[in-house]
């Protein structure tokens, strides 16, 4: 594409408020794509979109542009109809792991592309690359072949999907400019709709530990993702689900898996085994496959027999013992009381601080590090009572988690014990 449009006046236009037009926009997701928008000045527009936004023209547009960016991938050959659920992050969010097994015991093709953590969320190819041989990289004819056997494959997005969005997620991450609903619905959808898969399941977590802090900008996302996915003729519902306090019991990356497995099993905590259920049932319903009730795929050991088939044909041992930090320490109950507090933003920055995330993209992640607690916002404890237990291989790091948790996991008066959001707290989509 010619070079029609300079990159300063687009800047300029959208710093000042004004709306960029569909030729604009195509003209600048190719230019940054090829190199002739330098990042510094991509930037400089990422930056006045999230002061500014984009109205719901500019944000399909920018979508389109950044599919035709990249290759478009295809699961029409599958013999089984193909979803795929993408969280919008938390802490303790290890989701993904027992559902797309269990999806995929239900007879549905799971192809879940995923991501690394960045900052206090976690990811989930960190998390199961805690497991000894397992491989997330993985080339398209590799997809097709893990999916083939085992009904399910998690891997990481490949360079040739969506290449413009690559880019500028990276960008945007060292920018201060991920927290923008138009540029995260199109980041997001963009992946989900160039992926090829017959449906689409969005979690839209809100509170603390979420980017979308507040009930009404998840809904707002969810809105926008779902339209962006019903125009692109994927069929796409959203849940909006909470997020102010962590998932589970643990937040890391091996000690995710730990809780995941239990969930395979019939076991694990409830907030977890009653989420993976909800987005299942949402996932079978959206291929039409609802028929099958996922509570007894998993209570019979179908689903984890899925597992099993799923980490072994991604060159995983699943009965292999997986590393936990070679040093702990307890947080202790300060005084009697309950638990008022039990903050997801705080658990996920001091998991990020024993080494279970990285500062920078290119930093490895410790497998073992993570936080296990025991308690849950209203329960009872005894002074000195461990509410959590902190894990890492670099015990220099204890300092300033143990800060993080003494913050997020307070212990006080009943009447000061704060109510948990419910699980899920909206559906948006047909
Ligand atoms: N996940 C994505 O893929 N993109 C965003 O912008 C945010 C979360």
């Amino acid at each position: 594409m010619a070079d029609r449009f300079a990159a300063r006046d687009v800047i300029i236009a959208k710093r000042d408020g004004m709306e960029l037009s569909d030729a604009q926009i195509d003209w600048v997701i190719d230019a940054y794509s090829r190199g002739a928008v330098a990042d510094e000045q991509m930037s400089a527009l990422a930056m006045a979109i999230v002061l500014n936004g984009m109205n719901r023209r500019e944000i399909s547009r920018w979508t389109d542009a950044m599919i035709r960016s990249g290759e478009r991938m295809d699961f029409t050959g599958l013999a089984r109809p193909t979803v795929d659920k993408h969280s919008t992050g938390g802490v303790g969010d290890k989701i993904t792991l027992p559902l797309a097994p269990l999806v995929a015991a239900c007879g549905a093709g799971v192809p879940q592309l995923s991501g690394r953590g960045l900052g206090h969320t976690g990811g989930t190819l960190d998390k199961l690359e805690s497991i000894p041989g397992w491989r997330g990289g993985l080339s398209p004819d590799e997809i097709l072949d893990v999916l083939g056997r085992a009904g399910a494959v998690i891997c990481e997005t490949g360079d040739e999907l969506a290449r413009a969005d690559k880019k500028l997620y990276a960008l945007r991450d060292v920018t201060g400019t991920v927290e923008s609903i138009a540029l995260i619905a199109s980041s997001i959808m963009c992946k989900k709709i160039a992926e090829g898969v017959g449906a689409v399941v969005l979690d839209v977590k809100t509170g603390s530990g979420a980017f979308m802090k507040e009930p009404e900008q998840a809904r707002e996302l969810a809105q926008i993702m779902v339209t962006l996915g019903l125009d692109a003729g994927v069929p796409t519902t959203a849940l909006i689900t909470r997020m102010d306090v962590p998932l589970g019991r643990t937040a890391g990356n091996s000690v995710e898996v730990t809780e995941s497995v239990e969930v395979l099993a019939g076991g694990g905590p409830d907030d977890v085994r009653e989420l993976t259920l909800v987005l299942a049932r949402e996932m079978l319903a959206a291929v039409g496959m609802d028929a099958v009730d996922p509570a007894d795929v998993l209570d019979d050991g179908r689903a984890m027999d899925s597992w099993r088939r799923l980490i072994r044909a991604q060159g995983g041992d699943p009965d292999a013992p997986l590393p936990l930090g070679r040093e702990s320490q307890d947080l202790l109950a300060p005084r009697d009381g309950v638990i008022t507090r039990l903050d997801a933003y705080g658990v996920g920055v001091a998991a990020w601080r024993l080494g279970a995330g990285r500062a920078r993209k290119e930093d490895p992640v410790q497998a073992g590090a993570g936080v296990r607690w025991y308690v849950s916002q209203g329960d009872e404890v005894r002074e000195g009572q461990p509410l959590a237990t902190m894990y890492t291989d670099t015990p220099f790091r204890f300092g300033a988690a143990l800060a993080d948790l003494e913050h997020a996991i307070s212990v006080g008066d009943p009447a000061d014990a704060a109510e948990p959001m419910p699980l899920v707290l909206d559906r948006i989509g047909a």
